[in-house]
């Protein structure tokens, strides 16, 4: 395991100077400035290429392999900032100052316990449900946090709030359908009564951004057959995730590292889980509804899923010394490898610059990571040689991710779960920014049937005609 925090700061910095090297002639979006409605461009299918809104809270750049939240670069992110600090950057639009970190940390602390969601869940056979569908069911149980009873000031704060023992957690709520349980955004955000008004949606995203990390964290223990832990006020974001899953404060380096993870797992563009959450806030549903659908766009395994599948393959490889035949077998069958390719990027991907060394110094401790490690960088080596320049494929997020979460001790079955935690921050900011100027979505899809079929009656009809 790495020894200090500087090594960490030393590594990233170093994985930026690399990514900078290829950085030439600077960073220009396609599109700044003062943006012209409508705009053209060339769509193709899966609204590849598409310019679905405006944007301020981050910028990919594909082909020099750049990322900014909100015009920081995440190598200069990951080197100085904390996973709270790009939260607060990624909603709010500028990094906080210590007293506004302070409060948004006591936001994010008293937002932490939800005991009552918890308890709604554990009614639901958890252990045996995927742990995304069990996010995603319990994303959208948040949204009965606050019914009126939970809107009463006298709520208590981080230090009173109610323990996930059963006995503790109160049963009584008022009958539903009560105006404080209507959740729809009626308000653009910092139009009236400022960030705290539940209206805008502000609050619900304080309340996910912090929420699903403790609901993840629970997860994965119930599927283990544990009691899930109740946060601590007194850890930050990254290290009460760890806590409440592993039931162990991290060591300082491991607390680091998680937050990094966190901080380069935060936004992606326009990716189908953001669209998917901005989709389903630009109808004015509501900001759980919004998550709950990122969520469940997350799961699949062309996206969040994949840092799954690439465990379940270097497994499967078993070896470095195999590497070469499973590869040959695998373009010979022209299979996708898992964790390579990028519908964005067709060069290295800049968040793998800075978990591949991450990976390969905290894999070194225990075997099974180690020779997982070492299978990595083989296959890592054979795919960009052969498809590198040649298709633009290079590894992306999930090739590391998952060997980073190994080493953290966060089950496979928790990776896209943990990407989840982290990418709250993106889809609730782009949320709040969409509904600015809110458009309802709308695209269209090409015709391409038949206009004049004849209506044959039921008992006339057989297949062959
Ligand atoms: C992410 C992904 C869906 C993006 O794909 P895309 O931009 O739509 O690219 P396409 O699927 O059109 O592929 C373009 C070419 O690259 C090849 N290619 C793309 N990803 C590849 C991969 N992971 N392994 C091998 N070849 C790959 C395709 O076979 C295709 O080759 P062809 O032109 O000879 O047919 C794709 O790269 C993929 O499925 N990767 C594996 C899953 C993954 O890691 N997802 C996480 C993304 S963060």
């Amino acid at each position: 395991m790495i020894k200090t925090l500087a090594r960490v700061t030393d590594i990233v910095l170093k994985a930026g100077a690399a990514a900078q090297k290829e950085i030439k002639g600077g960073l220009q979006p396609a599109f700044s400035g003062n943006v012209q409605w409508p705009v053209e461009c060339k769509v193709g299918p899966g609204l590849e290429g598409a310019i679905a809104c405006e944007s301020k809270v981050g910028y990919v750049n594909g082909s020099q392999g750049a990322l900014l939240y909100r015009g920081y670069t995440i190598f200069d992110l990951c080197a100085y900032a904390t996973f709270e600090e790009v939260a607060y950057l990624l909603t709010r639009g500028s990094l906080p100052t210590a007293t506004e970190l302070t409060t948004f940390k006591e936001q994010l602390n008293l937002f932490r316990s939800v005991p009552l969601t918890l308890r709604r869940l554990m009614s639901f056979p958890v252990e045996d449900m995927h742990a995304m569908a069990a996010l995603r069911l319990g994303t959208n149980l948040m949204r009965q946090e606050f019914t009126s009873r939970d809107l009463n000031p006298s709520r208590g704060g981080a230090r009173k709030v109610i323990g996930t023992d059963e006995d503790s957690i109160p049963m009584e709520t008022l009958p539903k359908g009560t105006p404080e349980a209507v959740y729809q955004f009626t308000r653009a955000p910092g139009a009236v009564n400022g960030e705290e008004d539940e209206q805008t949606g502000y609050r619900a995203a304080l309340h996910l951004l912090s929420g699903v990390s403790t609901i993840a964290a629970a997860i994965a223990r119930v599927k283990r057959g544990q009691m899930p832990i109740d946060p601590d006020p007194e850890l930050s974001f990254a290290a009460n995730y760890l806590y409440m899953l592993n039931g162990r404060r991290p060591t300082p380096v491991e607390e680091r590292i998680m937050d990094i993870s966190l901080i380069l797992h935060a936004d992606h563009g326009m990716n189908a889980s953001t669209f998917a959450a901005v989709v389903v806030a630009s109808t004015l549903s509501d900001m759980y509804a919004s998550v709950g659908a990122g969520v469940a766009a997350l799961t699949g395994p062309l996206h969040g899923g994949a840092n799954e599948d690439v465990m379940k393959m270097l497994d499967q490889i078993g070896d470095a010394a195999n590497v070469p035949q499973w590869f040959a077998a695998k373009q010979a069958r022209k299979e996708k490898i898992a964790g390579f390719g990028h519908r964005v990027y067709k060069t290295y991907d800049p968040r793998a610059r800075i978990l591949g060394p991450l990976a390969r110094e905290i894999a070194r401790d225990n075997p099974e990571t180690k020779r997982m490690y070492a299978t990595a960088a083989a296959l890592e080596k054979v795919v960009v040689t052969t498809l590198g320049k040649a298709k633009g494929i290079y590894p992306n997020v999930d090739f590391f991710s998952g060997l980073v979460y190994r080493a953290l001790g966060i089950p496979t079955e928790l990776f896209t779960p943990t990407f989840a935690v982290s990418r709250v921050a993106g889809w609730t900011a782009r949320v709040l920014e969409y509904l600015e100027h809110n458009r309802l979505f709308r695209p269209r899809a090409i015709y391409t049937g038949p206009t004049d079929c004849t209506f044959i009656p039921l008992n006339q009809r057989d297949r062959k005609s």
